[in-house]
């Protein structure tokens, strides 16, 4: 789904930048992919998927085994 209008950014597009590494911070969206930099309308949208991808990171980590 698109979440940012003014630059046409989709959910994929900040799910893929997070897991990627460009971002950890809204800022960070703000700046690869422009998000929140127009209206700001997309701005809490775009925060919350941004927390839960990396939730999802976090606990994707936590329950992958620890190599001896
Ligand atoms: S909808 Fe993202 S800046 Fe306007």
């Amino acid at each position: 789904m698109y979440v940012c209008l003014c630059h046409g950014v989709t959910d994929h597009q900040i799910r893929a930048a997070v897991t990627e590494g460009h971002a950890t911070r809204l800022r960070d969206l703000n700046r690869c992919l422009g998000v929140a930099s127009e209206c700001g309308a997309c701005a809490r949208c775009a925060h919350e998927i941004l927390q839960d991808t990396l939730a999802n990171q976090h606990n994707t980590a936590k329950a992958l085994p620890v190599a001896a």
